[in-house]
């Protein structure tokens, strides 16, 4: 089957199916190794008094950690925001769905969506739309229908302009998009988060962003899933020889998401309403206690939710309360009862991560 006839549906089903069975992970670290806390041999709590129950989106929430964006648009990824979505509202923890650009096109999956809203009715939900579709757009009426389709708390906007670019059916026009992201703000009222999905975002970005008002952003960085590696397979697979250059060439392209968190909160002029997803390569309650402490408020993991959803709910459940009670003795050994106290706890920063701070002179102590 040529590659441009393949309905957009059966491409969210391959992409499934990659990101499951192939290395789809960059060959460059989260450097999150980079950074370690101090042990705390004599913590003076109680494991149970560890608390980081919290607020997102204006919900009740009991833990820092989002089900990053994947999916929903076909039968098979119903059934994985299904299971996701019950996950979410049993735990208490946000959840965010895969690009809803397909229901503009095809409103019979509306409902791959929609059934998020449906099992989790109590938890922060965020919708998804591509940065080319808001580029290139003259009217946003259309984004009332995807918050609508699942009553969205905020809708994130996926950048993914390495991918739109190497991949020959994607989108090239990313010209106005930052005058278009304003102006959608302004004919929405709920927030907006300007979301990576893989490549990380660097200071300079994030200070655009926030002087237009934004004030969610889910940085995901390099070290975990990469996309240009997901296009590089189907290349690949469909013996497209110039993609599979790119894609093996950009493959760890962008910046760690250590550094990425470090970029975006060194950026921030509001730290009272500002909130920063700390994600891409985010793999244990280590990893997300590391993202909080270098100044994230949250943490989203995305490729090892669709491995466990692809395992059964139970796997799911097994995998969530396993991350928080990595986070809660991660919390213990550094002598943070509250997310307040994790955010000072000591730590050393060494190797690239200490170059990228004083080379970008970010301030970071
Ligand atoms: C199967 C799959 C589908 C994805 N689809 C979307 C998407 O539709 N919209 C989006 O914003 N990000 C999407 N992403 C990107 C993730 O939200 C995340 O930014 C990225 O995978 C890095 O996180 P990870 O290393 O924990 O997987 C997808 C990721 C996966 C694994």
């Amino acid at each position: 089957m040529e590659i441009e006839k393949i309905p957009i549906t059966n491409r969210k089903d391959e992409h499934i199916l990659l990101v499951s069975q192939e290395k789809v992970e960059s060959t460059e670290t989260t450097w999150l190794e980079h950074i370690r806390f101090v042990h705390n041999t004599m913590p003076e709590l109680d494991l149970d008094a560890v608390k980081f129950s919290g607020k997102f989106l204006g919900r009740n929430i009991s833990a820092p950690i989002i089900i990053g964006a994947m999916t929903g648009g076909t039968p098979l990824t119903k059934r994985i925001n299904v299971s996701l979505a019950k996950a979410a509202q049993k735990y208490k923890i946000p959840m965010m769905v895969g690009s809803q650009r397909v229901i503009l096109k095809r409103p019979e999956t509306k409902s791959s969506f929609s059934a998020v809203r449906e099992c989790a009715p109590d938890v922060p939900i965020v919708g998804n739309i591509g940065i080319a579709q808001i580029a290139t757009s003259e009217n946003f009426d259309y984004i009332h229908e995807i918050i609508d389709n699942i009553e969205a708390d905020a809708v994130a906007i996926h950048f993914n302009v390495i991918q739109e670019v190497i991949q020959p059916e994607g989108d090239k026009n990313f010209a106005g998009v930052l005058q278009n992201i304003a102006k959608l703000k302004d004919q929405i009222d709920i927030p907006i988060i300007i979301k990576e999905t893989g490549c990380g975002i660097s200071k300079n970005t994030a200070r655009q962003l926030f002087d237009i008002g934004i004030e969610h952003i889910d940085v995901s960085g390099v070290g975990g899933t990469s996309w240009i590696a997901v296009e590089y397979y189907r290349a690949k697979k469909y013996g497209e020889v110039s993609k599979k250059e790119l894609g093996k060439l950009f493959w760890d392209w962008g910046i760690p998401t250590a550094a990425t968190i470090l970029e975006v909160q060194s950026a921030v002029t509001r730290p009272e309403s500002t909130k920063i997803i700390g994600s891409g390569g985010i793999r244990s309650g280590i990893d997300v206690a590391k993202a909080i402490r270098l100044g994230a408020n949250f943490a989203a993991l995305a490729r090892p939710f669709l491995i466990v959803a692809l395992e059964g709910e139970s796997s799911i459940e097994t995998f969530i309360e396993q991350t928080i009670k990595e986070l809660q003795i991660t919390m213990l050994l550094t002598g943070s009862k509250t997310i307040e106290e994790l955010k000072k706890a000591p730590v050393v920063i060494g190797s690239s991560l200490k170059e990228w701070i004083e080379k970008r002179k970010i301030d970071f102590t």
